[in-house]
């Protein structure tokens, strides 16, 4: 990273959806652009920080002085973070598929009708790290809701084992579009922050974040 307050700081980011093979040719996803999480990535850098952002599959571009580890599944987005550890600082902000199908070698046939999948969980990265010695000392996550957005958040919180929720509701067009509204969860209660642009948030974070671990 460049000069400045995160300067010798490690910080992981995860973003974008992860995909999951049922056939040669078919997924299971979640939607996410990873804007907002490339943002965040960006913004960590240019405060200094060293960031491996561990992205899924989406079309953008590494942001300035960025590490990035491109990763299909949840099993991959997991097996990159726990290579990139130790890190000062995590900001899990990736859409993961929460279930996984043992996919079928060959393409599945559309005239032998709907397949029947057998679904498996996938690993929560954001609550296996939280209960990781090696946990990052400032964890922070994210909740993408739709109703009851900052209980939902809190309860995440609590369940997950992370330090700070950004929840945001997506009820309306945040998926893919620029700007974002969210609400940050701490211990010590919830922020509601004004609307602004994906890398406007991802500044305001970033602030956040340096502020926090500045004197770890
Ligand atoms: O449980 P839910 O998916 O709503 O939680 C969202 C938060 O948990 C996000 O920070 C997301 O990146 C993280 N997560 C994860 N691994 C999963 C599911 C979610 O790291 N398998």
């Amino acid at each position: 990273g460049s000069v400045g307050p995160l300067s010798g700081r490690h910080i992981v980011v995860t973003a974008g959806p992860t995909h999951e093979p049922i056939d040669p040719v078919r997924v299971i996803a979640n939607r996410s652009s990873g804007k907002q999480g490339f943002a965040i990535a960006g913004a960590l850098a240019a405060l200094g920080a060293r960031v491996t952002l561990v992205a899924g599959p989406v079309a953008l571009a590494t942001p300035t002085g960025v590490i990035r580890q491109d990763v299909t599944t949840a099993q991959e987005m997991a097996e990159a973070v726990d290579a990139a550890l130790p890190a000062d600082a995590a900001v899990m902000v990736a859409a993961v598929a929460d279930w996984r199908v043992e996919p079928a070698t060959q393409k599945l046939k559309k005239r032998s009708g709907p397949p029947p999948l057998e679904w498996q969980p996938n690993p929560d990265i954001l609550a296996d790290l939280a209960a990781d010695p090696r946990r990052p000392r400032l964890l922070v996550g994210f909740a993408a809701e739709t109703h009851d957005v900052l209980a939902e958040a809190a309860a995440k919180r609590d369940r997950k084992g992370a330090d700070w929720i950004v929840a945001n509701d997506v009820s309306g067009d945040v998926m893919g579009g620029e700007d974002n509204q969210v609400h940050l969860v701490t211990a010590d209660g919830t922020e509601s922050w004004p609307a602004a642009s994906k890398a406007e948030v991802g500044r305001l974070l970033a602030d956040r974040i340096a502020d926090a671990i500045k004197d770890q």
